[in-house]
C-alpha cells in the first residue's frame, strides 16, 4: 500500500493507492462518515464497469448507497447535468451529513465535485479516479468546475475531497489512447517539477503503458507527491500552483477548437510542445529539452504537432481565457527539464511563430 497526504491544515487528506482498493471503499470511507446516504455519482462507461463493486463496497460498510451515472463525456460538466444531481440528490434523502463519491474520470471528478461543493452548502466528497488523468491530477486538489458554451471550466469551486482512493487496477480497462492522454499531465510534472522523475519515465515509460503493477504504483504515487506539494503550498492557485498550468494555455484553446476531435491530455501534449518552443525562442531553454521532451510524449502515444486549428483562431481563444488579464498572456514555461516559471506578458507573435514551428511539415 501506498499513502501520500495532502497537507492542508483542517482540510488535510489521504490519497490511498492500492491494488484492490475499489473493493475497500467503504472500509476507505468508513472512518470519515457516519453510516449515512452516499451518492456514487459516475458516467455510464464506469458504471457497467465497476459500479457495484464500488456500492456493494460501501453497503457492506454500513452505508446506503445509491449509483447515479450520467452520460460519459466533456458535455456531462454541464450546468443542466449538475441540476439534474442537485434534484436526485434531494430525492434520495440527502443531508448534510451524507457523501459524495466521484467514481470514474476528471469529468465526473470535476462534476460531482461541484455537485458536493454546492448541494446544502457542501457536502463531503471522496475522489475515485478510475483514469490515468484522474488518478494522477484532477482527484488531486480540490478543483471542481462545470463547462460553459463559453469556455471550459468557467464556472465551480475550490472544495478539498476528504480522501482519494486509487485502484490501478481499475487502469486496465482504460482504453490506450485515454491511458496515453492521462500520461501528458505525468510527463507534465517531471518537465515542471522533478528531472529525476522525468529520467525515470524515460527508462520505464512502455511498462507504464503496459501497466506494470510496481511501475504504476510507483509513478501514480510520485505524481500525487508532486502535485500535493504544490497544492499544499498554494491551494487557490496565488502563485505556484499556476506553473501546472503548463501545456495548458495553447493546449486549452487547441482543446476548444478541435471540438471533440482531441481528448484533454492530447491537447496539453501538443500544447506542452508548442510552449516549449516559446521558452526556446525567449531563450529560456535549449532546443534539446524540447526534443527530450518531445520524444517522451511521443513514446507516451502523444502526437506532439499541431494539426488543423488555425493559428489566429488558437491566439484569440487564449485572449479570452480566464486566466488571460487585460488580454495579456502569462505561461508558464520551462527553464530546464525539472523546473519551470510563470512568465509574464508573453508576445502573442511569439506564440503564434511557435504554433507555426510546431506543423508537421
Ligand atoms: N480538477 C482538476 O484539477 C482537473 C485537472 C485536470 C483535468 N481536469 C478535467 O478532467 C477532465 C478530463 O478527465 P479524463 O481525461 O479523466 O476524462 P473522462 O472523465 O471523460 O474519462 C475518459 C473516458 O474514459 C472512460 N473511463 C473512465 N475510467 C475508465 C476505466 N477504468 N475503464 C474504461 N473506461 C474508463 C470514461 O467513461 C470516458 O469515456 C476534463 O474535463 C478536465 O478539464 C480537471
Ligand atoms: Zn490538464
Amino acid at each position: 500500500m501506498s499513502t501520500v497526504r495532502v497537507s492542508l491544515g483542517e482540510r488535510s487528506y489521504d490519497i490511498d493507492i492500492r491494488e484492490g482498493n475499489l473493493s475497500r471503499v467503504g472500509d476507505l470511507v468508513a472512518p470519515l462518515a457516519r453510516a449515512g446516504r452516499v451518492a456514487v455519482v459516475t458516467d455510464t462507461h464506469v458504471a457497467a464497469l465497476y459500479g457495484d463493486r464500488v456500492t456493494a463496497a460501501l453497503d457492506a460498510a454500513g452505508f446506503t448507497s445509491r449509483l447515479f451515472p450520467v452520460p460519459a463525456g466533456e458535455h456531462s460538466k454541464s450546468a443542466a447535468q449538475l441540476a439534474e444531481l442537485w434534484d436526485a440528490f434531494v430525492a434520495f434523502d440527502m443531508d448534510r451529513s451524507s457523501t459524495v463519491v466521484a467514481l470514474g474520470g476528471g469529468v465526473v471528478g470535476d462534476l460531482a465535485g461541484f455537485a458536493a461543493a454546492t448541494y446544502m452548502r457542501g457536502v463531503r466528497y471522496v475522489q475515485v479516479p478510475t483514469t490515468m488523468l484522474a488518478c494522477v491530477d484532477s482527484s488531486v486538489g480540490g478543483k471542481t468546475a462545470i463547462d460553459l458554451a463559453a469556455g471550459k471550466n468557467l464556472v465551480g469551486a475550490f472544495h478539498q475531497p476528504s480522501a482519494v482512493v486509487i485502484d490501478p487496477g481499475a487502469l486496465r480497462s482504460l482504453p490506450g489512447r485515454e491511458l496515453s492522454a492521462g500520461l501528458a499531465e505525468v510527463v507534465k510534472h517531471g518537465m515542471i517539477m522533478d528531472a529525476a522523475f522525468f529520467e525515470r519515465l524515460e527508462r520505464d515509460v512502455e511498462r507504464l503503458r503496459a501497466l506494470e503493477g510496481d511501475v504504476t504504483t510507483g509513478v501514480i504515487h510520485r505524481n500525487c507527491e508532486l502535485k500535493a506539494g504544490v497544492v499544499a503550498e498554494d491551494e487557490r492557485e496565488a502563485g505556484r500552483r499556476a506553473i501546472l498550468n503548463y501545456g495548458h494555455s495553447v493546449g486549452h484553446a487547441v482543446e476548444m477548437l478541435a471540438g471533440g476531435a482531441l481528448v484533454h491530455g492530447e491537447a496539453v501534449a501538443v500544447g506542452m510542445a508548442v510552449e516549449a518552443r516559446v521558452a526556446e525562442t525567449l531563450g529560456r531553454i535549449g532546443p534539446e529539452v524540447t526534443q527530450r521532451q518531445n520524444a517522451l510524449l511521443g513514446r507516451a502515444g502523444l502526437v506532439t504537432t499541431v494539426g488543423e486549428v488555425a493559428t489566429d483562431a488558437v491566439i484569440e481563444t487564449m485572449r479570452h481565457d480566464k486566466k488571460a488579464r487585460h488580454g495579456k498572456l502569462n505561461l508558464a514555461l520551462p527553464s530546464r527539464i525539472g523546473a519551470c516559471e510563470v512568465v509574464a506578458d508573453v508576445g502573442v507573435e511569439v506564440i503564434a511563430r511557435s504554433l507555426e514551428d510546431c506543423r508537421e511539415r
